[in-house]
């Protein structure tokens, strides 16, 4: 009895350090992945786990042969999915990830992403207060290819992207109609 108290003891004094120390080497992994892209210049930063959100749609760009992938993060899919758009909810993030296009390898009739040349990621963060300034109520931000170097100049981060998506203002400043799921 007392021989298991002892061992109870010493699997516990030897567990609690280690768990410990697991949990901060996690913590300091995953400080140490988000921290390496910088923030832009209006200070937001790129969301952390934008690889794991889900598709809204996809899009082509034949004047220059590229292809972009729109992801969403949950508050996004969800409102896609209940029809809740105009205006989409505080929390909505999109992502619109850019790539220079390329024949599919094994078809030749087909076209993809070409995984070696990536332009940029750039994302709209919807909060109506934080934003009102720039009259959108999105954040707008971009990171510049594979090393993601914030995009922009600090006295005028926002205002070429807010000219370019004037056209669908009524469609709360955003171009993509998501995708129906069958
Ligand atoms: C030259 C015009 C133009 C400029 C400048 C521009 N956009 Fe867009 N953006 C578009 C168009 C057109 C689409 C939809 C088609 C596509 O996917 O390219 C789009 C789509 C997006 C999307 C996907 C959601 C949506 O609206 O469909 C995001 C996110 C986005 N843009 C962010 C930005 C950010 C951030 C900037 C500024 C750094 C910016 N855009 C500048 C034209 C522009």
């Amino acid at each position: 009895m007392k021989n298991n108290t002892i061992k109870e003891t010493l699997r516990i004094t030897i567990l609690i350090p280690t768990l410990v120390l697991s949990a901060a080497c996690t913590q300091k992994s995953v400080e140490k992945r988000t921290s390496k892209v910088k923030a832009n210049f209006n200070g937001i930063a790129i969301p952390e786990n934008y690889k794991d959100w889900r598709v809204l749609s996809a899009s082509h760009r034949l004047d220059l042969t590229s292809m972009r992938i729109i992801l969403g993060n949950d508050i996004a899919i969800e409102a896609s999915r209940s029809g809740q758009t105009n205006p989409w909810p505080n929390g909505t993030i999109i992502a619109k990830l850019v790539y220079k296009q390329k024949q599919e390898d094994n078809w030749p009739t087909a076209i993809a992403p070409n995984e070696e040349k990536f332009i940029h990621a750039e994302f709209m963060f919807k909060d109506s207060k934080r934003f009102a300034g720039n009259g959108t109520g999105w954040g707008w931000a971009r990171w510049l290819g594979d090393k993601q170097v914030p995009y922009g100049d600090k006295n005028d981060i926002n205002q070429s992207c807010i000219a370019c998506h004037t056209p669908v203002k009524g469609k709360d400043w955003v171009y993509t109609t998501s995708i129906k799921l069958p």
